[in-house]
């Protein structure tokens, strides 16, 4: 299983609290697509940062798809439902991010994320190579780590279909090591230099 963990990329969460989170709480509804999402943390991660940065009924608007092959059935909705994860894979949170929304589980060296943080995230098998959005008008497309299993025309396709599928000015971050490719560059601008996110055009 793909090993990931809570707060994996810190730039970028700061660029969704930046660029991302003050767009998106202009609307009505908050929505969120987090492909290849693996067992989780990183869409819990998401809502915490949305958490963090929206007030108490703005957060009622915010709605995390998580998605992903979970090709080895490792049953990943039913961790992420249940948001109980071992140590490894939380010690990198902030110390007041974890004190605030992480409580110790009766399973010895595992800690269990606050309900308001699981409750919006729900999760769905995908296979992004179906090209079929799972939900249109999305505000943020999260897809970290996941593009480079794809050939190169499977990517620029996918990319092109989460284009499509998101809300007019719309954003999709990817993993620092995932450029942009040139035949899908005119669909995009890169929000900030420091990290790819990028908002439709
Ligand atoms: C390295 S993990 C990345 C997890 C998380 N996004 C992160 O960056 O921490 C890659 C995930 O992509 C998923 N994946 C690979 N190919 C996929 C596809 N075609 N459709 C959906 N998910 C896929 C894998 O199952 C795996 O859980």
């Amino acid at each position: 299983m793909a090993f990931t963990y809570f707060f994996r990329d810190l730039a970028t969460l700061n660029a969704i609290k930046e660029h991302v989170i003050p767009e998106l709480r202009k609307h009505k509804y908050m929505n969120v697509w987090d492909a290849g999402c693996a067992m989780g943390p990183e869409p819990h991660s998401l809502a915490i940062i949305f958490k963090e940065n929206l007030g108490y009924y703005e957060f009622k608007r915010l709605k995390i798809y998580a998605t992903d092959l979970d090709e080895e059935s490792h049953e990943f909705g039913k961790i992420i439902a249940e948001g109980i994860y071992p140590e490894e894979s939380v010690k990198r949170i902030p110390g007041e991010i974890f004190a605030k929304y992480f409580s110790p589980n009766n399973k010895p060296g595992h800690f269990k994320i606050a309900d308001e943080i699981i409750q919006c995230v729900s999760f769905q098998k995908h296979d992004l190579r179906t090209l079929e959005s799972i939900w249109d008008n999305s505000g943020l497309i999260v897809c970290k780590n996941v593009l480079l299993h794809l050939q190169e025309s499977e990517r620029i396709d996918v990319i092109k279909m989460f284009h499509k599928s998101l809300a007019p000015g719309g954003f999709l971050a990817t993993e620092q090591t995932q450029k942009m490719p040139g035949r899908t560059a005119y669909l995009f601008r890169q929000v900030t230099p420091k990290v790819q996110l990028f908002q439709k055009v």
